[in-house]
């Protein structure tokens, strides 16, 4: 067993002078890696050897040695490797780690942030996770086990996140007597797997985590292996920020900084590239140029700066430039479009549902997006592509989305900060998936809006009215359509041309392929909205009446509406009431279970929290409800 060798240069720098050491310590570049395998592959052990060897400096020590330069007293503190393994694996039978748990330690060339992620499947999104920040995975794999399913997976996943570097590290050599036919086994199994999905390259190392082999020093065990020892490896590969200050300059806007009228900076993080005053920049997506003035920072003006800092940059001219807009040379930009094809990772309870609008946030910019219905799943330990109709928790799948503003971007391949992507619930502001660019959708480019010479407001005069939605939702039998035809009919009496669309009718014809999943129904609303829309460009009135249960939806349709021409009323009809009065028989059906996904029953309705008309039909009559109605209508025109 090679046993720690403790680096005391770096404890006596500690001792004598805190300052010293902790600025030696900037000074180091940082590796973020993912350790991938389970308990059983002995991660936890090789984690704690890590720590161990490196002589590691734990994060709330770092944390506190910074916080307080003069408290020197927590330096050097001999752990005990056994009780730190044990340590690790507790967290994770408390279930600490069922998150991501990073851990830092340095070396005297390095420091580190280890995210440890759980290696189950259950686990995919925690892996994610973990991988979406790190320079290089450490695949471990048991010598006496060789490549297995989750190998496959951790691989896959690594990969897939654009993890540049691989590490294979084949632990428990000394269980299998440190047999090097056994070891090239695995290597050659791995390599052919590896190449199966485009894995470039990876490096290879035997090690024993519990004995120590190969993690610091050379094992005297493995003569036949002659490459780097774990550590040797990771205080030299090239760590991802070093590579992207190689790239074009790409800056995402995180805020504009304006303390006076003198002063106007655009702040946020280079995320590729370098900068330097005099450089001729754009701004994307407004395509406006101008010269770089300032690279300001708390420390001062730079005369560069580079991927990774944070920075101000003054401009020579006045532009127009906002959070969420990226800065980068005026000669070589980064692309915008607003349709897509992406993988996207899952990680909400609730399955994604295609057509929902979702927050997307890619950098420092924040898009309403709609997902389509998957093109194909991938199965995570087969990597074979599976139809799909949506995404589970944990699924990975390939589906073209579309965006309501463009987006500055770059393919994910190219760059992970433009690339790489969130989707938030809009309701709960949950974080639901993760997601990477692969390309604009060219239809994007090439479908134009068609400009038509006779205007919504010329249409909308020749009716002499004022083009509006009335958007009535309510359960099943709540009486949606009785005062939607009452007020259709009062309209026409009037001389006001509207126009009817009921969830029954429209199931019929335009939206016959829809049922009542949740999946169908946001679909089924998405047209209707966009019916709804169209007809309001030609001057109409819409009534609408379907359950419309989610309220995402509605507030998307109430989104693509101009200002004040949505109008929703919820026709508040308590479930006891429809199902008393039971008008079509489905609630018996529902009941007796012969119909399922039943709103109110199976299904769920989300009632609107502040819609413009509440009608309580057990308190008021259709007419008096259609009455209501018009009456607001007829305000709007005045
Ligand atoms: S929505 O939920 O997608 O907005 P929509 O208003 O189009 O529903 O259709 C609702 C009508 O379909 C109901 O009034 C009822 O007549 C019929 N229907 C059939 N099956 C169901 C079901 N499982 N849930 C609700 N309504 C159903």
């Amino acid at each position: 067993m090679t046993e720690a060798a403790p680096s005391y240069r770096a404890d006596a720098l500690i001792a004598e002078d805190i300052e010293a050491y902790l600025a030696q310590h900037q000074r180091k570049s940082l590796l973020r890696f993912i350790t991938c395998g389970s308990v059983d592959d002995g991660k936890s052990t090789l984690i704690g050897r890590l720590l161990y060897d490196s002589k590691m400096i734990f994060e709330d020590q770092l944390a506190a040695l910074e916080a307080d330069s003069k408290r020197v007293g927590t330096q050097g503190q001999a752990i005990d490797f056994a009780l730190l393994v044990d340590g690790l694996a507790a967290e994770r039978e408390q279930g600490i780690t069922i998150d991501v748990a990073y851990r830092f330690f340095a070396t005297e060339k390095r420091k580190f942030i280890v995210a440890d992620t759980p290696g189950h499947e259950q686990y995919t999104r925690n892996m994610v996770t973990g991988a979406s920040t790190a320079d290089l995975a450490v695949i471990l794999i048991d010598a006496r086990k060789g490549v297995l399913t989750q190998t496959r997976r951790h691989s896959y996943l690594a990969h897939l996140i654009g993890v540049r570097h691989l590490v294979l590290a084949v632990n428990k050599m000394d269980l299998v007597g440190y047999d090097r036919a056994t070891y090239d086994a695995i290597v050659a199994d791995y390599r052919a797997f590896a190449d199966s999905i485009g894995i470039a390259g990876f490096t290879a190392i035997p090690i024993s985590g519990l004995a120590g082999d190969n993690i610091t020093s050379r094992s005297a065990e493995t003569p036949w292996y002659d490459g780097p020892t774990l550590i040797e490896h990771l205080e030299t590969v090239e760590v991802d920020q070093d590579a992207a200050a190689d790239q074009p300059f790409r800056m995402p806007v995180q805020w504009v900084n304006r303390p006076n009228l003198d002063f106007r900076g655009f702040s946020g993080l280079i995320a590729s590239g370098t900068v330097k005053p005099g450089d001729a920049v754009r701004v994307l997506p407004s395509g406006k140029t101008s010269t770089v003035s300032r690279v300001v920072t708390f420390n001062g003006d730079l005369n560069e700066a580079v991927a990774g800092q944070s920075v101000t940059l003054t401009l020579a001219d006045e532009i127009d430039c906002s959070r969420g807009d990226v800065i980068a040379p005026a000669d070589n930009p980064p692309q915008t479009a607003d349709q897509f094809e992406a993988t996207i990772v899952w990680m909400a309870e609730e399955a994604m549902l295609p057509g929902r609008p979702y927050w997307l946030k890619l950098g420092t910019q924040t898009v309403t997006v709609q997902v389509q219905a998957p093109k194909y799943q991938v199965n995570v330990n087969t990597m074979e592509q599976l139809a799909a109709r949506t995404l589970e928790l944990n699924a990975i799948g390939v589906a073209n989305l579309s965006t309501d503003r463009p987006l500055v971007y770059e393919a994910y391949g190219e760059n992970r900060t433009l690339g790489g992507f969130i989707l938030i619930d809009k309701i709960s502001n949950a974080t639901v998936a993760a997601g990477m660019l692969h390309f604009a959708l060219r239809r994007a480019e090439n479908v134009h809006w068609q400009a038509i010479d006779v205007s919504r407001e010329r249409r909308a005069e020749l009716k002499n009215q004022k083009p509006a939605v009335v958007w009535l939702t309510g359960l099943s039998g709540a009486g949606k359509s009785t005062i939607a035809n009452l007020v259709d009919r009062k309209l026409a009496r009037i001389n006001r041309h509207s126009f009817l669309l009921d969830g029954d009718n429209v199931r019929h014809g335009l939206n016959r392929d829809l049922g009542f999943t949740d999946a169908d129904r946001v679909e089924n609303i998405r047209r209707v909205g966009e019916v709804a829309k169209l007809m309001t460009d030609g001057g109409l009135i819409v009534l609408t009446a379907f359950i419309s249960p989610f309220r995402a939806e509605r507030a998307m349709v109430r989104r693509m509406m101009a200002d004040a021409e949505f109008i929703e009323v919820h026709v508040d009809t308590p479930l006891a009431e429809a199902e008393r009065r039971d008008v079509k028989g489905l609630y018996k059906k529902a009941r007796s279970g012969q119909l399922k996904n039943f709103t109110g029953i199976d299904s769920p309705y989300e009632p609107p929290e502040a819609p413009e008309i509440r009608i309580d039909t057990t308190a008021m009559s259709p007419e008096q409800a259609a009455d209501l109605i018009v009456e607001r209508l007829l305000e709007m025109e005045r």
